[in-house]
């Protein structure tokens, strides 16, 4: 507590330090009046002008690889974390912003010119370019296909970028991962294609959705994806009425591998329900749940999945009162749940729905 109090402290006074003129109040405090009072949001660090008119928020640096930041919200004034609506355009949303409001990083296909995102430019390769800093005119970096879905949606076609010169180009191949250099040569194919001749083909029926399945050059599968088997050179839908088989290689009745995370366990060929109450990971359906194992708001406590004791706590492994993650998704009040790590708690914030 002490720490993480010392370190909102010292960031606050160091801001107050850089950006206040003349220090009408002390730290954390605004005119009402003629007198000082708190500000009216604690999540502000200076309201010098204004108890209740916000111009900088603290930010929450104690754990450096997870920094909280907050900006000034223009609608309603208040201290709003960073990453539910930045404040900047085109921020990258995961790395949040600085308590002035700036990104600290740009989104996907924007670079940092002056400490603003500029979306980067036909030289670069537009779309295509991950990070432009510096000069949209020059890509340093281009998309990786294999970690953004979405590449597709956006470029309109499902294949990798290579970075020729200073420019991000599209491979020429369909579903291509990657063709370094040269466009018109892929050297490697996305998921449930193989590659032939510089080209991606698809994979034969049940090897070539992209779910964990492979096949041979000419397209034949050699590894089945999930809820499939395979069967004399072919993958063929494993025959589980409720499906939750994820593998039936050689027989397709007869189930190999469960679906993790439901539930269930393997016995005697079939997917069948952990008995443990509230347990979505056993080893068979008669074992205590496995660690980790619990349903969302449980944590294996004593052998058993117990309730967490915490409101908006999804995990609490080994202690039902130590929290350690909250429930980021609003409840049905519009509340969703910060984990306070120093009390292992989580905190309720509504939703700011402007
Ligand atoms: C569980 O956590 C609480 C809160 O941190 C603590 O007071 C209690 O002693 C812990 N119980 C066990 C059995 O460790």
């Amino acid at each position: 507590m002490g720490r993480r109090a010392a370190w909102i402290e010292l960031l606050a006074l160091s801001l107050l330090a850089a950006s206040a003129a003349a220090a009408l109040c002390p730290a954390k405090k605004g005119l009402k009046g003629r007198s000082c009072k708190p500000c009216a949001d604690p999540l502000c660090s200076d309201c010098q002008a204004n108890y209740r008119q916000c111009r900088l928020c603290t930010a929450e640096l104690w754990d450096p690889s997870n920094p909280i930041s907050y900006y000034v919200a223009a609608a309603t004034g208040k201290c709003t974390r960073c990453d539910t609506s930045p404040p900047t355009k085109n921020c990258d949303v995961a790395a949040g912003c600085f308590p002035n409001g700036r990104c600290r990083k740009c989104a996907r296909g924007y670079g940092m010119v002056n400490g603003m995102c500029k979306p980067c430019g036909v030289a670069a390769g537009g779309k295509g370019c991950q990070n432009c800093d510096g000069n949209t005119a020059v890509c340093k970096q281009c998309v990786n296909i294999e970690k953004d879905d979405s590449v597709a949606f956006i470029t309109g076609r499902n294949s990798a970028f290579t970075l020729i010169g200073s420019k991000c180009v599209q491979c020429t191949a369909s579903d291509c991962a990657a063709c370094p250099g040269n466009a018109a040569v892929c050297r490697r194919c996305l998921p449930g294609t193989t590659l032939s001749g510089g080209r991606c083909i698809g994979c034969a029926a049940g090897c070539g959705y992209g779910g964990g399945g492979a096949c041979s050059a000419s397209g034949k599968c050699t590894k089945c994806d999930s809820y499939f088997g395979l069967v004399a050179g072919v993958c063929k839908d494993c025959e589980d009425p409720n499906d939750l088989c994820a593998a039936c290689d050689g027989n397709t009745k007869r189930c190999t591998r469960c679906i993790p995370g439901m539930g269930v366990a393997l016995s005697g060929g079939a997917c069948v329900k952990c008995l443990a109450p509230n347990c979505l990971s056993c080893a068979t359906p008669g074992s205590p749940c496995s660690k980790g194992g619990c349903a969302p708001g449980y944590g294996l406590v004593g052998g058993r999945c117990t309730k967490c004791a915490n409101k908006g706590c999804v995990k609490c492994e080994g202690n039902a009162s130590r929290c350690t993650a909250c429930q980021l998704e609003l409840d049905d009040s519009l509340n969703f749940y910060f984990l306070d790590p120093a009390t292992q708690t989580c905190a309720a914030f509504r939703a700011d729905i402007s």
